[in-house]
């Protein structure tokens, strides 16, 4: 049996990087097949049909269908795995509420869709921001679906946070482990340092070394480099981050069904862990352990990263009162 992937914003730079991954096999590995249905708005229809043409071109062995449509009963239509990567972008003067609703608009909908027409193993991965309430608005719609089932996508900014202390520390990638990001994907986030270890050594003992002041280096350098990364990326590429973002969400979904042993970062549904209000989607430090989420228990928090993780996740509280003001939640 194949599982059937639903992509929405198919027709778009993120949609474009992932589908030739996906039905290369590097999401689900080299034995299973895919079935992909993209789900685009009309606008977007003619992009993600032409990504459909190079999917056959690319003659891939492990794709067995795919189907380009703009109606979400189709496009959600026994899904084992939807990455919803469409959303609305912030347009000129838009205030932040604004967006929250186009976004509600979008994600209450195929929430509900999904809890209709997907199968019933369904996982979902909101990658489309704002990501952590976009995922609480799908999975509130969804009746019947877990909220466990809900996700969003906190990987980039792992993979960002690992990749800064490997270059600071000029050791390879792999050698640093347990680098958890808390709360929201957004600028309020926090990368956490206290927990990781660079080849079996804590990190912080390693950066003490390189720069002395650790606090001052995670205050003025290492977070601000973290947050602000796809800030950076746009200011140097003039576009946003595609291909890392596309990689993030291959990893966290091949996290997600195959099990890891390692920590690592997703925005999972809060049943009170750490503090974080009851139902906010929230990233923390979680494990897959046979193909569900589990977040990392019994981890200290000192004062200053308790401090971080409250302003995050305050700013999580609030999108959710604003998201409910407007009567769509
Ligand atoms: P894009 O603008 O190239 O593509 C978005 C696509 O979504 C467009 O083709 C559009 O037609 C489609 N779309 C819009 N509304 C839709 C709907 N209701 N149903 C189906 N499709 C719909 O944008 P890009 O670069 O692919 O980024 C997509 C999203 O991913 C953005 O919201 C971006 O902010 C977010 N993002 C999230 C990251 C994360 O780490 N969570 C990292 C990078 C980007």
């Amino acid at each position: 049996m194949a599982t059937t992937i639903t992509i929405t914003g198919a027709g778009g730079q993120i949609g474009y990087a992932l589908l030739f991954r996906i039905a290369a096999g590097d999401m689900l590995g080299p034995d299973e097949k895919v079935r992909l249905r993209l789900l685009e708005i009309p606008q977007g229809l003619d992009a993600a049909a032409g990504a459909a043409l190079e999917l056959q071109d690319g003659a891939f062995s492990l794709l067995e269908h795919v189907e380009v449509t703009d109606d979400p009963t189709v496009g959600f239509d026994g899904a084992n795995l939807a990455l919803l990567v469409g959303a609305r972008p912030r347009g000129p003067g838009m205030e932040r509420g604004d967006l929250l609703a186009a976004n509600a608009g979008i994600f209450g909908p195929q929430g509900a869709a999904i809890a209709e027409h997907a199968a019933s193993d369904v996982r979902v991965t909101v990658v489309g921001n704002p990501a952590n309430t976009n995922a609480l608005i799908a999975a509130s719609a969804a009746d019947g679906v877990p909220a466990e089932r809900f996700t969003a996508l906190t990987r980039l900014d792992e993979n960002r946070a690992r990749a800064q202390l490997a270059l600071t520390l000029e050791r390879p990638i792999d050698s640093i482990r347990r680098v958890p990001i808390w709360g929201n994907h957004s600028a309020t986030q926090f990368p956490d340092i206290s927990h990781a270890t660079v080849d079996g050594v804590p990190v912080a003992e390693a950066i003490h070394e390189k720069v002395g002041d650790v606090r001052a280096w995670q205050e003025q350098q290492f977070i601000p480099r973290v947050a602000k990364r796809g800030a950076e990326i746009i200011a140097v590429r003039g576009s946003s981050s595609v291909a890392s973002a596309a990689n993030a969400a291959i990893e966290h979904v091949r996290d997600w069904v195959r099990g890891t042993e390692e920590w690592t970062s997703a925005g999972v549904v809060s049943h009170g862990e750490y503090g974080v209000p009851e139902g906010l989607i929230s990233s923390f430090p979680v494990r897959s352990v046979d193909g569900a989420w589990q977040i990392v228990d019994g981890l200290e928090i000192d004062d200053w990263a308790r401090a971080r993780i409250n302003a995050s996740v305050t700013e999580l509280a609030e999108e959710r009162e604003t998201v409910r003001g407007l009567g769509m939640l």
